[in-house]
């Protein structure tokens, strides 16, 4: 399959470009796009057949639902049985934004969707461009990240072209993502609500709207629910491990053995016989870049990759989560 790269501003897309992308969904084609957070890989939600394509082109388990993307709250409505007033806070705090909740789900919603089970997750993105294609495209947009299954998320077209391309249609190329990580994901059909992935809408910020929250999946539940929460995911193909110290100790003795290595850390270093990655402290521009440099890293042919942990903390939870999954 040929896929077709078009090139748009992510402020003012053109209208005609959105149009054909859209025409691509509703025909029940595989479009990727751009959010606040990672490239996402559309399709049409409501179509059954549509949504069966993002699992093949992603090789991802049939037991691993993905999240639907719509333009507004209106739009969340027909895709599930109950808007909670919980949800509805946090809705009118974090959307448009990387906050996704988990919900139940109506009759409307395909299985393929949910993975079999009861609740849907939804998300309205910030994203000037994502949002341009829901509100053209009128539909429920079933959206995963742009990725093989268990690799690292694009947060670049190139990265999704170099992932997928040859097996979607279509990806918009509106420049890189400013968030970086996914999206948070909360269920609130439970109570408290239930952190199941930790991202750019941080525990304190949710917590200081609706006070108490459980963190991690439930005991009681098949782990399946949330597999994002799947041990090893979000990796990148080189073998990456973590230091509790700066690394160099680790750096020194990979390169002693002989070992191609690459080196992340938040201080300014260099090291011979390492390609040295210096990360902000600011948690925020840490995230934005830490994927495009892993995939950076990744294409260099290392041996290992060792990557100095930042600190602890709220702020930084959504990195440590990911860089533990990369590990
Ligand atoms: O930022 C994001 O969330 C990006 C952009 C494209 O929106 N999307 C994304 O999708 O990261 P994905 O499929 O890579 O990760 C979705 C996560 C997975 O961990 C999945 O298991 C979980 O959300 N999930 C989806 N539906 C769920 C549901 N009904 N219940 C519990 N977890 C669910
Ligand atoms: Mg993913």
């Amino acid at each position: 399959m040929n896929t077709q790269v078009i090139l748009l501003d992510p402020h003012q897309p053109d209208p005609a470009q959105i149009q054909a992308a859209a025409r691509v969904l509703r025909a029940g084609g595989l479009v990727a796009f751009p959010t606040e957070t990672v490239y996402g890989l559309g399709a049409n939600a409501l179509d059954d057949a549509a949504v069966r394509r993002i699992y093949e082109a992603k090789g991802r388990p049939a037991s691993n639902p993905v999240i639907v993307h719509v333009a507004d709250a209106l739009a969340v409505r027909p895709l599930v049985r109950e808007f909670c007033d919980v949800a509805q806070v946090l809705a009118d705090h974090f959307w448009p934004g990387p906050l996704t909740l988990v919900l139940p789900r109506s009759e409307r919603v395909p299985d393929v969707v949910t993975a079999g089970g009861p609740t849907v997750a939804v998300r309205i993105p910030k994203h000037p461009l994502a949002l341009a294609l829901l509100r053209e495209v009128g539909l429920p947009i079933a959206a995963p990240s742009a990725n093989r299954s268990t690799c690292l998320s694009p947060t670049r077209a190139e990265h999704v072209r170099s992932g997928l391309g040859g097996h979607i249609d279509m990806i918009l190329d509106g420049g890189p993502c400013s968030g970086g990580l996914e999206s948070t994901v909360l269920d609130v059909t439970t109570d408290p609500p239930r952190l199941l992935r930790p991202g750019l809408v941080t525990l304190t910020q949710l917590q200081a709207i609706v006070g108490r929250i459980e963190v991690g999946p439930s005991c009681s539940e098949e782990p399946a629910r949330s597999p994002g929460l799947l041990e090893r995911h979000y990796a990148p193909c080189t073998p990456l491990v973590l230091a509790n110290d700066n690394g160099m100790s680790l750096v020194d003795s990979l390169t002693r053995q002989g070992k191609r290595v690459g080196w992340v850390t938040m201080e300014s270093t260099s090291h011979e016989g390492a390609v040295v990655r210096v990360m902000s402290a600011d948690p925020a521009v840490y995230a934005s870049n830490l994927y495009d440099m892993l995939h950076q890293l990744d294409q260099m042919g290392l041996d290992r990759i060792v990557v100095s942990l930042p600190p602890q903390g709220d702020a930084w939870s959504a990195v440590h989560d990911r860089l533990r999954r990369a590990s």
